[in-house]
């Protein structure tokens, strides 16, 4: 190689194969470690939260009087009104859990396997083995209309109101 090439500020040794090695294997570790410690500080934070409490407060009771169906599709259910009172009628399906949806006789249909309810909840025809579930109505402390969502209630409780 020409020496006053070799002299000059701008010359760099060329990088032999040895150190690229080094420093690759370097890189490497570096890179994993920081990517080790990334999953170890996300592990206290939970990727699927439990569900929430099986009781929602709906609103204030006053806004259900005289209402003949409220619908709350995200917590896929209705609450009704009848001459009795107030229930609370699930939108699952009793055959494999598919939202059902509400029909212009007041019936309900299920669109996976094609159930049908008759507009008390009751199964009709389809594979649903069970009827609709009617769930347990309560008013809270604060005047709101509280559903528990896990707890059944036979169909001809109402909550008067
Ligand atoms: S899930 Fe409703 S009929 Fe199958």
């Amino acid at each position: 190689m020409n020496a006053d090439l070799q002299e000059s500020p701008r010359f760099q040794k060329p990088v032999e194969r040895r150190d690229f090695l080094g420093l690759a294997a370097l890189w490497s570790a570096g890179v994993s470690f920081f990517v080790a410690l990334l999953g170890t500080l996300r592990l206290p934070m939970p990727s699927v939260f439990p569900e929430s409490s099986s009781q929602v407060k709906l609103g204030p009771l006053e806004k259900f009087k005289g209402v003949k169906m409220t619908a709350f599709p995200e917590l896929r259910l209705w609450v009704f009104s009848d001459e009795k009172g107030l229930f609370a009628l699930s939108a699952v399906c009793t055959h494999l859990g598919c939202v059902v949806g509400m029909e212009e006789d007041g019936g309900f249909y299920c669109p996976c396997h094609g159930s049908r309810f008759d507009a008390a909840g009751k199964n009709i025809a389809g594979p649903a083995p069970r009827p609709l579930p009617y769930l347990k109505l309560f008013v809270s402390p604060d005047g709101q209309l509280v559903v528990d969502r896990k707890k059944e209630v036979n169909r001809k409780v109402r909550l008067t109101v």
